[in-house]
């Protein structure tokens, strides 16, 4: 669906179905939007909690599935301790999708390299579940995800056991910053997991979300691995207020990230000054 164009700025109502606590500070509400929001994976929404305001939030969840949205969310400031004080039952407003996702026709063919941190993984769910889909039409998907301790791993027995398992041609690799005595895995920075790769580079695109320095890194790890500019894809989050390029709050370079993103290529913002702030 594209945005409501005679107001764009006027939310729908969603019905918070249920709530999730993913990690102590990470919870996804599950959410039954009065008309069903169509949305590409990697675009983002505008959720309002009824008198805290709204902030940008990419979906988690499938963009197959119209009827229901899933919206991940660490509470960082005001208004996301306020949606964490929702409950199931109880309304929020969304209005949307805006901006360009990631653009999946291209990776057709292609093994996709998905590089996720902390919280970074909610677009990147909602990319698996898309290319999960049609997985026959992708070559293979290793997904890198690293989280700061085990008690911080998002969709942890998704991510842990059930993804895993779903298909050969699905690889995981994860690594925790901090292990503890119930940790038998990797531990080391989400770079490490970069270390080894059995991936065919030039036949590749890297797909990578997650907190600006990790993002940073990972995205000099993969050009030292070969990876050219345009085959790494950033998810960026800048702070945002219209949502729909009128206001100018998330400029980056001579981009728009509500309008012209959230997915960019490296290629397109790697001369920005502000690409890591
Ligand atoms: C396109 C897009 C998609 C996003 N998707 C998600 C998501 O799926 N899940 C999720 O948990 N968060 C996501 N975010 C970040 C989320 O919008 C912010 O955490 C939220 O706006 C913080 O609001 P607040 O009032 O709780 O915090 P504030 O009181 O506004 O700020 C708390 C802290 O967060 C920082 N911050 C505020 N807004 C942003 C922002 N837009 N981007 C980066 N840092 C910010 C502030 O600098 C401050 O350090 C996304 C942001 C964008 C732009
Ligand atoms: S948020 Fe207003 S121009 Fe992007």
């Amino acid at each position: 669906m594209t945005p409501n164009l005679t107001n764009p700025y006027q939310p729908i109502r969603a019905q918070v179905e249920k709530v999730i606590q993913e990690t102590p500070n990470i919870r996804t509400f599950v959410l039954r939007p009065r008309t069903p929001i169509v949305f590409q994976t990697g675009q983002f929404i505008e959720l309002t909690v009824p008198g805290f305001g709204e902030a940008p939030f990419t979906p988690s969840s499938s963009p197959e599935i119209e009827e229901q949205m899933d919206v991940t969310v660490m509470k960082a400031g005001k208004m996301t301790a306020a949606l964490h004080g929702v409950q199931p039952g109880e309304w929020v407003g969304l209005r949307g999708p805006f901006g360009l996702g990631y653009p999946i026709g291209d990776f057709v063919g292609k093994e996709i390299l998905i590089v996720g941190g902390g919280v970074g993984l909610a677009p990147l769910r909602s990319l698996f579940f898309a290319l999960v889909h049609r997985l026959d039409m992708y070559e293979r998907i290793v997904f890198c995800y690293g989280a700061r301790t085990p008690s911080d791993i998002v969709y942890r027995k998704a991510i842990l056991e059930e993804w895993p398992k779903l298909d050969p041609k699905i690889v995981f690799r994860m690594t925790v910053d901090k292990g503890d005595d119930s940790w038998k895995g990797n531990v080391g920075l989400v770079t490490t997991t970069l270390d080894n790769l059995d991936v065919s580079v030039a036949n590749s695109v890297a797909v990578v979300c997650g907190p600006p320095i990790m993002m940073k890194f990972s995205t000099l790890k993969l050009l030292s691995l070969g990876y050219q500019p345009e085959q790494i894809y950033l998810s960026m989050e800048k702070n945002m207020s219209c949502g729909i390029g009128k206001c100018g709050h998330c400029q980056l370079g001579k981009y728009y990230v509500c309008r012209d993103g959230p997915v960019f290529s490296y290629d397109q913002i790697k001369d920005a000054r502000e690409t890591w702030d």
